[in-house]
């Protein structure tokens, strides 16, 4: 298929990983279909639709909008999602189910929807953005946490009912990347970069590219057509490496 005619949907656009992926999706020749609550305006250019993903009737709105201005969607991109920082103890119902609805029940909505076009044409990628704490506890995010591990409940769960008929669900588990979701909780003081980089065996950051970089090889048939149902860390080593911080320390 020319290139020209490949159609991604990527979520939480406006900025950060989101907005990272879908420029390196448009520099493959994709077309693209952003969401997010704000503007996508400075991302690339795309057909936009606004909205909250955890609302049903945005869902149904991206998908309409696919099916009118392309008539096809081969890639979907769940990547819209919120950080609630509290210790367990001090943690609502209200934030629980926020955080359920919108790094959880968003994507769900968003797979049903586009889903359905994909299973129509019997092929599509579907790419959830969990986290490494949807594979490991990170204290004071119990919610967070939660809605991530259940993101690859329902990435597994994906992949066992469509893969038969060529839709492919994985989901990519990023490390800590230099997004707002970093910037804002180190300005209330909760960590800080040396916090994370004496974690990472690789001793820094993701960058939004190493995250957009996996997204995009999940994306593509020719690359990855036969991934399905698997969690992709993009961590520099941080699932894997479970020594003490002063042996972590001297292998630098
Ligand atoms: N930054 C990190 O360190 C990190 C690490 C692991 C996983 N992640 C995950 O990666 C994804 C993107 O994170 P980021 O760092 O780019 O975050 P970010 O806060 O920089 O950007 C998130 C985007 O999603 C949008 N958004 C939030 N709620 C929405 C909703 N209900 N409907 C539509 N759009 C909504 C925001 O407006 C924002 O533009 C998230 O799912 C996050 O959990 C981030």
């Amino acid at each position: 298929m020319p290139p020209q005619l490949r159609v991604a949907v990527v979520t939480g656009a406006a900025q950060g990983i989101g907005q990272r992926t879908a420029e390196v999706l448009a520099a493959r020749g994709y077309r693209l279909l952003l969401n997010d609550l704000q503007s996508c305006a400075q991302t690339a250019a795309a057909v936009e639709v606004l909205g909250d993903i955890s609302e049903e009737s945005t869902a149904e709105q991206i998908a309409a909008a696919a099916r009118r201005e392309f008539g096809r969607v081969d890639v979907l991109v769940n990547n819209a999602g919120i950080a609630h920082i509290a210790p367990a103890e001090q943690t609502t119902a209200a934030a629980w189910r926020r955080m359920l609805d919108v790094n959880l029940l968003g994507p769900f909505l968003l797979s049903r929807e586009i889903g359905k076009i994909m299973l129509e044409q019997r092929a599509g990628s579907i790419i959830n953005i969990a986290s490494i704490a949807g594979l490991l506890a990170v204290a004071d995010r119990s919610a967070y946490n939660a809605s991530k591990h259940g993101l690859i409940g329902l990435t597994r769960t994906l992949a066992a009912e469509w893969g038969g008929r060529g839709v492919r669900c994985n989901a990519v588990c990023p490390g800590w990347v230099k997004t707002p979701m970093d910037t804002g909780p180190q300005e209330l003081g909760l960590y800080n970069d040396r916090d994370i980089i004496g974690r990472v065996p690789m001793g820094r950051f993701a960058s939004p590219d190493d995250i957009a970089n996996a997204i995009a090889f999940l994306a593509d048939p020719e690359q990855s057509g036969f991934i399905n149902g698997h969690t992709l860390s993009v961590d520099g080593g941080w699932f894997a490496d479970a020594s003490w911080e002063t042996l972590r320390l001297r292998h630098r």
